[in-house]
């Protein structure tokens, strides 16, 4: 726990006779499920309450799994919203002859079934209603790949960098990591609220859609440590110091498109890679060299020539032996950006899979990274990367897909109706 909570447990007696703060719709889902299943009081689970507004990153650490973050608004939720600790990306290939009406039926059914889910609501039909009441600043945001637009007779409408990546050295990439037409990205605090919401939403899409790939993937618990701290991933680096910050110009004009098609207006576009982590030579560096790699200390975060983390790094900074103290070929050297429109939004998760026989893990990054234009802002930053990045030597991408995520809707509008209406 934090002690940062804006929420608190309220019984659903208390919540059903008026006396909490409450999304009137968490009410009325948690009525339903309650008037469907005669649980009433009995069950003592707390009902939802205290919605944030979407986006705006400024969800509070959860004692309970009742938080709410809003789905209506201009820009979808789960992009700026402060990352939760469980994520499933379910990427979906679309089955031939889905067309636009076809992916308007799609859209319109997805859409519902995320407006209810993220608050506490079961979906249409779902098979268990009770996993839907603990939202857990549960989100769902939606990403159209690069085959969308074709198969919806709009490819004259696909953003010209919603494209596959060009090829680099440094990958391997698999198909079963790489591509897909439609994207979920399911996020909450609770793993089970992600699993409930990811099945519900890919049996609905079922019909449309065929599942191409689901990366799964967790940062630190919440209430583990304050949101106020840079997580550390696999690696046990402090990743994310340098990311621009939710509310600030930066990061709406690193984010957010302004400039691109009209129909992605508010929208924003989605880089995932898969990127192995290579621990078992990772564990052979010493410390002093693995924050060579980087340019940044381990236990602090701080660049190498500075005493804490958000110090600004001095790249002309050179010690005894006249060799600059964070190297050009540093990933922090190669990555950094200046100029606040080219910066991107990087919001990884860590993934874990089964150890192989002898032990040696399955581990790396789902690396998410949202910017208003790919080619503008994510790819001079991945060429610099794979022509030269100290860190290569224990990262490799084994996957690759890209998104355009569309803007978000009001109550009653869908999500991609501006694109597919
Ligand atoms: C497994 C792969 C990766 C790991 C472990 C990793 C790790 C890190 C770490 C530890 C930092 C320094 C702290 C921070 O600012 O967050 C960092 C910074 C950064 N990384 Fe990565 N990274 C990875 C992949 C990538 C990729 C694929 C890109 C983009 C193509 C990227 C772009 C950046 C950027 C833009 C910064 C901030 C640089 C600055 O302005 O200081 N990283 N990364």
């Amino acid at each position: 726990m934090t002690g940062q909570s804006k929420t608190r447990p309220v019984s659903r007696r208390r919540l059903l006779t008026g006396g909490a703060l409450t999304v009137g719709g968490a009410v009325a889902g948690a009525a339903a499920v309650i008037a469907a299943t005669g649980s009433g009081d009995q069950s003592g689970e707390p009902a939802p309450v205290a919605a944030t507004a979407a986006g705006t990153g400024t969800g509070t650490a959860a004692g309970t799994g009742t938080t709410i973050e809003a789905f209506h608004g201009p820009r979808q939720a789960g992009v700026a919203t402060e990352p939760q600790a469980h994520a499933a990306f379910v990427a979906f290939t679309l089955h031939r002859g889905a067309d636009r009406a076809a992916l308007g039926r799609l859209m319109r059914l997805l859409t519902d079934d995320a407006a209810r889910l993220t608050q506490g609501r079961p979906a249409l039909a779902d098979t268990e209603p009770e996993l839907a009441v603990l939202p857990a600043r549960l989100t769902v945001t939606f990403g159209f790949g690069p085959g969308l637009y074709a198969a919806a007779g709009r490819d004259d409408r696909r953003p010209p960098s919603v494209a596959e990546l060009p090829a680099f050295a440094i990958d391997r990439l698999q198909p079963a990591w790489s591509g897909g037409d439609l994207l979920l990205q399911i996020c909450a605090d609770d793993p089970l609220t992600v699993t409930h919401a990811q099945r519900m939403l890919v049996k609905d899409a079922r019909p449309f859609a065929a599942v191409r790939w689901v990366q799964s993937g967790f940062r630190r618990s919440r209430g583990t440590q304050s949101p106020a701290h840079t997580q550390r991933n696999v690696l046990g680096q402090l990743d994310g110091t340098a990311n621009p910050r939710p509310g600030t110009p930066a990061f709406e004009q690193a984010v957010w498109t302004a400039d691109g098609p009209d129909w992605l207006r508010d929208g924003t576009t989605l880089v995932v890679r898969r990127i192995r982590a290579e621990l078992e030579t990772w564990d052979k560096l010493g410390r002093a060299d693995k924050e060579l790699a980087v340019g940044r200390r381990l236990d602090t975060g701080a660049p190498l020539s500075g005493q804490h983390e958000h110090d600004e790094p001095d790249f002309s900074a050179l010690n005894e032996g006249g060799l600059p103290v964070i190297p050009d070929f540093a990933h922090m050297t190669r990555a950094r950006v200046t100029d606040d429109r080219l910066k991107i939004l990087r919001r990884p998760y860590n993934y874990d899979g089964v150890p192989d026989a002898d032990g040696r893990a399955d581990s790396g990054l789902i690396f998410a990274a949202y910017q208003a234009d790919i080619d503008r802002q994510y790819l001079p930053i991945q060429r610099r990367l794979a022509e030269r990045d100290l860190l290569n030597d224990w990262i490799t991408p084994i996957g690759s897909a890209v998104f355009a995520v569309p803007p978000g809707c009001e109550a009653g509008g869908w999500i991609g109706e501006r694109l597919l209406g």
